[in-house]
């Protein structure tokens, strides 16, 4: 299994990735938008066929006010069912998390995640060392709540 920056062309990929695992989608327009605006932040997972089998599609935060630092944030995250418990996800996560903090000089991450979701709970918080920021109320379209959670960068930018 290889870990590289996304390309143009694995635009696709990420996108049928995407479908088959997770219920909040996006237009080709913006994942092309991730990759011109913050070529570094997104990646994937590809086998030894070359089939994207999980990606990370991250951005810089856009919308930052004079009394926020600048922080990444990550948009989207999944691999494919056949190949969970490898390690993939931590690997990506921290691919784009060095990135923000040596190309963007991120002061920390920050990501949605459902409530219900154990799996990436794990992942962020036990796994990563994410911490809850705040509950987002119906942060997603069925309705469900979402923990807003970060990670300090600052260890990295130094
Ligand atoms: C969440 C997801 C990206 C994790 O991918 P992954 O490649 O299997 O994760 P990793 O192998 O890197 O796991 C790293 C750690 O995360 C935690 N973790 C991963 N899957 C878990 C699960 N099903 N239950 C509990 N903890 C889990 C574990 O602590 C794991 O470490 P370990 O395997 O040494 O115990 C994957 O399950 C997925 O694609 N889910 C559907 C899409 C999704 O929910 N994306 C996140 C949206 S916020």
């Amino acid at each position: 299994m290889n870990i590289r920056p996304a390309r143009v062309d694995d635009l696709t990929g990420m996108q049928a990735c995407n479908l088959q695992n997770l219920p909040e989608n996006y237009t080709m327009k913006y994942y092309m938008y991730h990759l011109l605006t913050w070529p570094q932040l997104s990646y994937v997972a590809e086998d030894n066929k070359g089939r994207i089998v999980g990606y990370i599609l991250a951005k810089m935060e856009e919308d930052v006010d004079d009394s926020e630092e600048q922080h990444g944030h990550v948009t989207s995250i999944s691999v494919l069912r056949s190949y969970r418990r490898l390690g993939l996800a931590k690997k990506l996560m921290v691919q784009s998390q060095e990135a923000m903090a040596t190309a963007y000089r991120a002061a920390y991450v920050s990501l949605h995640v459902r409530k219900s979701n154990r799996a990436a709970l794990g992942l962020y918080r036990d796994t990563l060392g994410f911490t809850v920021k705040d509950i987002e109320k119906k942060y997603y379209a069925d309705g469900e709540d979402a923990y807003a959670m970060r990670l300090s960068l600052k260890h990295l930018t130094r």
